[in-house]
């Protein structure tokens, strides 16, 4: 398979220039048939996170009218089901490309042949599926196995030494960040003294994480747990809600570890409140737009386009906070 990485966020429009070889931008009359806007069809998870909106608004503004495209959203409350048949209402609908943000990895193999038998060209972004990847043209998104090996690094450097129980607040069950994220963590910290006591799923909102943590702390106690990983910075922002609710000060008697890098993250990592973020850049849009419009001009692309992510102690983000876009 083909892999091409693309480094660094404040150069992120440049850089899709670089990976796909394209203006960014369709001409205004440039799809499939020549003769009016590219229509895409765009089947977004949710609304579950602070991440997911600015995902969604990265991906409107480069599928956007003055970009020569007609854009079709659909966000379908992370339901896979609801998000297949999204798809298969583009399809209906003729679109000349179909852009998904795939809830889970499994159950697409049927609805992604029927977009091939019908011509229409799919690009992935953010999350994978597990069908093969003859289904569709190409993929863009994050590393989420090497986030969760970072998180897991940091973690294993700064507690591995002594006995920490750990709890896990997972994201979507079944979606690629949520399985990547847990297996990268878990990685790292083999053979260290971190136990993974519990772990469930908050599907990567703020209401589940303060909730599934609120269920931690009754179940263990305040001082039977030492540090929380967090798969998304929306349920490390619940957990510490929880934390303080039953007294406690987040990111000193509990440490917590999350991912995203996120605005609201970012300030409580700032806070102190939360101790380690590993970055999931959301702002995809423009790279997948370039990736659409190359695809339809049937020009070669890559089948899978990475994105690197940083990571941030306080002290880090703190420098950076101004900065960030997101
Ligand atoms: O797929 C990316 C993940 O989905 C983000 O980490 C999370 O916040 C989002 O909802």
């Amino acid at each position: 398979m083909n892999k091409r990485i693309l480094a660094g966020f404040a150069l992120l429009g440049a850089l899709a220039l670089t990976a796909t070889g394209c203006a960014g931008t369709a001409e205004p009359g440039a799809d499939g048939d020549g003769d009016g806007p590219i229509k895409v069809g765009f089947a977004q998870t949710g609304s579950e996170s602070g991440w997911r909106s600015a995902n969604t608004e990265s991906m409107k503004t480069a599928f956007s009218a003055e970009n020569g495209f007609d854009l079709v959203f659909n966000a379908a409350d992370n339901d896979p089901a609801a998000q297949i048949a999204a798809v298969r209402d583009f399809i209906n609908q003729g679109v000349d490309a179909i852009v998904i943000a795939p809830i889970v990895t499994d159950g697409w193999d049927d609805v992604l042949q029927e977009a091939k038998d019908a011509g229409i060209p799919v690009v992935l972004e953010d999350r994978t599926v597990s069908a093969s990847d003859d289904l569709f043209a190409s993929w863009v998104g994050l590393d989420f196995k090497k986030e969760g090996v970072t998180a897991g690094e940091w973690a294993a450097e700064q507690y591995g030494d002594t006995a920490t129980k750990m709890v896990v607040l997972e994201g979507t069950t079944g979606s690629a960040p949520a399985n990547d994220r847990a297996e990268g963590f878990d990685e790292a910290i083999a053979g260290t003294q971190i136990e993974k006591i519990d772990s469930q799923t908050g599907e990567f909102t703020r209401d589940g994480g303060k909730k599934v943590m609120e269920g931690f702390l009754g179940k263990y106690g305040v001082d039977g747990i030492d540090l929380v990983y967090a798969h998304n910075d929306d349920m490390a922002l619940g957990a510490i809600e929880a934390i303080e609710a039953a007294g406690a000060k987040p990111g000193e008697d509990i440490k917590i570890i999350s991912i995203d890098a996120v605005k609201d993250g970012m300030l409580a990592l700032i806070d102190g409140k939360i101790n380690y973020i590993v970055e999931c850049n959301p702002l995809l849009g423009e790279l997948a737009a370039g990736i659409v419009k190359d695809v339809l001009d049937d020009k070669t692309v890559e089948k899978t386009y990475f994105v690197t992510d940083q990571s941030f102690t306080p002290e880090q983000a703190a420098e950076v906070i101004d900065s960030r876009l997101y």
